[in-house]
């Protein structure tokens, strides 16, 4: 293993510090020895991209900031387009990264691992996190899946410099890995929409399967299932955990450049409520938004260049069939003007979802759950779950295609 030197020990606790802090207590004493031999920039590879703009920072080029990147808690991209050339150019949009550490060891601590565990984690990335489960379980326990073949390969090698004992498979992690199995714990480290049943039947009935879960809505949350034996699995949410999403259940944003074309007629009318208040920034509101739409997408759109609107949102189905738009002009209250279209009322059904909210009480996102039945089926709840949140029923199918080409009569 390489050795590690004074600069990095002294990076190391001071981002143990920060970690701590974040965590709000020390961290455990054994996955603290962990933090301390696993040395975060071992898993790194020698560029990296960093804050919001993706901006390209290589160890050669300029080691004191490569170090210090790798020693903040922050997440640091570490593999962007999936590998590929970009598309247009100076397009970039990660596809791997180091989560950050607070995170990481908030969610090894929900995952609660005991001695002789077997661990099975999906999406590896740089090997990191899977480093960190070997050394504290010990060799032969932990399996890690990563779907793409050029980082399942570097964190192989990783591992082995570090002279850590994790069984690296590449292929989809929605299969999970039965040959490794039965686990005791199973996490993911890229988020899902759907839990793929592959995990819940490959974990032992009394374990765990924690997942970074999400909804088109923008609604973030760490979902810890208990696994029943009887095929299914339960469990509530807990705050912070956006990562990026699992390969296979990605949507293709394109969809929604088109969504609009000539031919659709909206039906205009106003509402009271402000699409602020649903997609602003009360995480709450749209973390129980987006659980009762799970197929409603929605993007603000800044200065449309519409006198008196500050911004609009759009709200789209994962198929494209029915849009909306609520013009929002800065103000909390008033009257807003909304445009919908397709067989789906979409802000009505906003609307719907956000009153139900605030009429249980604003529940934050800890008090919700899901429960995965044998048959794959998500049931999502409140307090308890016989209490089921309200998820309106989808049209069997769309009525029209998703649109080929761009249209113009936005409102
Ligand atoms: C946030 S990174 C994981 C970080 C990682 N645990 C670490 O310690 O560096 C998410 C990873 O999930 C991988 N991934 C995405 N979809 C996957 C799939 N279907 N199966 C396995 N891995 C997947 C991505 O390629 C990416 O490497």
């Amino acid at each position: 293993m390489e050795p590690i030197g004074a600069e990095e020990r002294d990076a190391v606790r001071g981002l143990l510090g920060a970690v701590n802090e974040g965590l709000g207590a020390p961290m455990a004493p054994a996955w603290e020895a962990a933090f301390r031999e696993v040395p975060r920039h071992a898993f790194l590879p020698e560029t990296v991209w960093v804050g919001e703009d993706l901006v390209e920072c290589s160890r050669d080029a300029a080691p004191g900031e490569w170090l210090r990147h790798a020693y903040a808690d922050t997440a640091v991209v570490t593999q962007v387009n999936d590998g590929e050339a970009a598309a247009e150019p100076g397009e970039r949009w990660a596809s791997c990264s180091a989560s950050a550490p607070s995170i990481v060891f908030r969610m090894l601590d929900t995952l609660d691992v005991r001695p002789g565990h077997r661990v099975l984690e999906i999406g590896t990335g740089t090997g990191w996190n899977a480093g960190l489960l070997a050394h504290r379980l010990g060799p032969g326990l932990v399996t890690t899946i990563e779907v793409d073949p050029v980082l399942a390969a570097q964190a192989v090698g990783r591992l082995e410099r570090v002279g850590l004992d994790a069984e690296v498979i590449q292929g989809d992690g929605a299969r999970g890995h039965a040959a490794g199995g039965p686990y005791e714990r199973v996490i993911a480290t890229c988020s899902v929409r759907a839990v793929p049943p592959a995990w819940i039947g490959q974990t032992r009935p009394g374990g765990v399967v924690l997942v970074p879960w999400e909804s088109p809505w923008f609604c973030y949350g760490l979902l810890r299932l208990t696994v029943d034996g009887y095929g299914g699995a339960s469990g509530f949410f807990s705050p912070h955990s956006a990562f990026m999403l699992m390969r296979g259940q990605r949507t293709d944003l394109r969809i929604y450049r088109d969504v609009v074309r000539d031919s659709h007629v909206p039906v205009e009318s106003t509402t009271r409520l402000s699409p602020w208040a649903v997609a602003g920034d009360d995480w709450a509101a749209q973390f129980a938004v987006g659980l009762q739409l799970p197929d409603v997408w929605r993007t603000w759109h800044d200065d449309p260049d519409v006198e008196g609107v500050a911004s609009r949102l759009w709200l789209a189905t994962t198929d494209a069939a029915s849009w909306a738009a609520v013009d929002w002009d800065g103000r909390s209250s008033g009257r807003f003007t909304v445009w919908e279209y397709g067989p789906r009322r979409l802000w009505g059904m906003v609307e719907a979802a956000y009153h139900w909210w605030r009429g249980a009480g604003c529940p934050g996102p800890e008090r919700f759950g899901l429960t995965v039945a044998p048959d794959g089926t998500h049931v999502r709840w409140l307090d308890t779950p016989d209490n089921a949140v309200p998820v309106p029923p989808r049209p069997s199918a769309p009525d029209h295609e998703v649109p080929a080409r761009c249209g113009t009569n936005t409102p």
